[in-house]
């Protein structure tokens, strides 16, 4: 059959079902994920080279459990079954599942017993991650155990004449150190796929696109400096120039020096139609007396979303709104049993916009994960300094000041952060941290300076690594590193004479202290 060279994969609530698509993309081949019961006429239709069934947290035993259209199977498309749906593929198609006692969680060793297709090339004994409660018993008919462990005699299955596979274990997690050759095989020599999903060809047939859809009309885009929005402007901006106007508010709580970066960036390097609003009065002047944290977040909002507005108002008629959508937030939204279930907001989610401002959205990355986007990126050549740049709270510096925000304690937070980010940067493995900072703590501290006393600030310094924000660990930063960050914010930062040190994990608790 003739196949449209992209994998579909059906969720099934598999907290990895991101990473499968991920694993896949990074092989050059593109992969969708898509809702478990997606009828086997629309995949008939869109011709995919092959199914991935995911994982999921159910057992097929529970009522109501999801279940794909038994059509699939029927199609003529290979498919590969992962842990849940590998059990649910054994069921369906006439074999036998042995409910679960206890749930096996961790690593594992598998004997192959066929190498062909899907192990071909890799040792008789390898590792890999095994996390079920429930196994196959007895296969379905035509099928042959292709690997087993010594408690799962079949932890992984074939059909070679049907194309149909399953695994009881996750080749997607980093703990199964050979799971991308698995995978390597379905996709290449199973699915005869080719590696096609390059970053440049993306670039061409978005700009296309984006040229179909916009026309002669206008788009307007929130520019925050952080990697998403900005990725968006330059391509949408390659697409269509001066049609393309982008908004970026200067709320007062950004890092030290970044707006005047952001405008150097996009305004003079890529020369976009660049409207900065100097709002930092206004922000300044609305978070007065306000120490709620929420109530300081809601402000801050708000504020922007006026700001945005009233200067969206003034480009006159604009049909298109750009957005920076990832496709994180897309699977979130549409997953059909939950999936993760909190996402990173992107500061310009401009979804509060007055009912006057009616705008058709352009989501030019919706399809792309984050190293994907910081891929585009490089690809328009955009500065590392850009598109490697860290996750940045929309609130800014505003949930990083405990209690009142005034514009003194914005500019020592500014400068003592400024210390923090250059002294990480000098580390090898920066890249590791998923966000290094600092915090201004609502109290005042002893100190000696000379021969008298001080009572002044105390800044805290938080750096956590993560995968996606959800949940994190403090970053062992090197002692010399923490010394160099103590020393200069004490000494070259007025009013600061007390650096401490965040050692917290998410949860319980969270990255940002507001
Ligand atoms: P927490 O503090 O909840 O942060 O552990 C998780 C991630 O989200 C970021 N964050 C925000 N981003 N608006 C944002 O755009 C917000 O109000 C906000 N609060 C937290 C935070 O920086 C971290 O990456």
């Amino acid at each position: 059959m003739d196949h449209k060279n992209w994998i579909a994969i059906l969720d099934f609530g598999s907290q990895y079902t991101q990473l499968i698509a991920r694993r896949i993309r990074e092989q050059k081949v593109y992969s969708e994920i898509i809702r478990y019961n997606t009828p086997a006429a629309e995949l008939a239709r869109r011709q995919p080279s092959g199914i991935i069934l995911s994982g999921g947290p159910s057992s097929v035993f529970e009522p109501g459990a999801p279940l794909a259209d038994p059509a699939i199977y029927d199609l003529g498309i290979p498919i590969l079954g992962i842990c849940y749906g590998m059990q649910m593929t054994a069921r369906m198609l006439g074999g036998e599942v042995q409910p679960g006692t206890t749930r096996e969680y961790g690593s594992a060793r598998i004997s192959v017993l066929h190498e062909q297709p899907l192990f071909a090339g890799m040792p008789a004994e390898n590792d890999v991650w095994m996390s079920h409660g429930d196994q196959v018993r007895t296969m379905p008919p035509e099928f042959t155990a292709i690997a087993e462990t010594g408690t799962c005699p079949v932890a992984a299955m074939g059909c070679a004449s049907r194309r149909i596979y399953g695994l009881q274990f996750h080749p997607e997690v980093v703990h199964t150190p050979r799971g991308t050759e698995i995978l390597r095989h379905f996709i290449f020599d199973v699915c005869t796929c080719r590696p096609d999903w390059e970053m440049a060809q993306f670039i061409r047939d978005s700009i296309e696109s984006i040229r179909r859809q916009v026309g002669t009309e206008h788009v307007v885009c929130g520019l925050s400096g952080g990697v998403d929005s900005s990725v968006v402007a330059v391509l949408i901006h390659k697409a269509i120039g001066k049609q393309l106007h982008c908004i970026f508010v200067d709320n007062g709580l950004l890092r030290h020096d970044e707006a005047r970066q952001v405008e150097e960036t996009f305004g003079t390097a890529f020369g976009l139609d660049l409207h900065v609003v100097h709002a930092q009065d206004l922000f300044l002047n609305n978070l007065k007396g306000v120490t709620d944290p929420e109530k300081k977040r809601k402000i801050i909002g708000k504020t922007f979303i006026d700001v945005f507005a009233a200067e969206a108002r003034r480009l006159g008629a604009v049909k298109f709104l750009a957005q920076g959508t990832l496709y994180p937030d897309v699977i979130e939204s549409s997953s059909p049993i939950g999936g993760p279930s909190v996402t990173i907001k992107s500061h310009h989610n401009v979804g509060g916009l007055p009912p006057d401002l009616k705008f058709t959205l352009i989501e030019p990355v919706r399809e792309l994960f984050k190293d994907e986007v910081r891929a585009i990126g490089h690809e328009l050549g955009m500065p590392d300094a850009i598109i490697q740049r860290q996750p940045f709270p929309g609130p800014g510096l505003g949930v990083r000041i405990l209690g009142e925000v005034t514009a003194e304690r914005v500019t020592i937070l500014q400068e003592a952060d400024l210390r923090v980010q250059e002294e990480m940067l000098s580390l090898p493995n920066y890249r590791d941290i998923w966000q290094s900072f600092a915090v201004l703590l609502p109290i005042q501290t002893v100190g000696v300076m000379g021969d008298s006393r001080t009572y002044e600030n105390v800044v805290a310094v938080r750096a956590v690594q993560s995968q996606d924000g959800m949940t994190a660990d403090w970053f062992r930063v090197p002692y010399d590193v923490l010394a160099g960050i103590s020393n200069r914010i004490i000494n070259e930062v007025r009013g600061v004479n007390r650096v401490v040190l965040d050692i917290s994990s998410k949860p319980p608790a969270t990255i940002e202290w507001e």
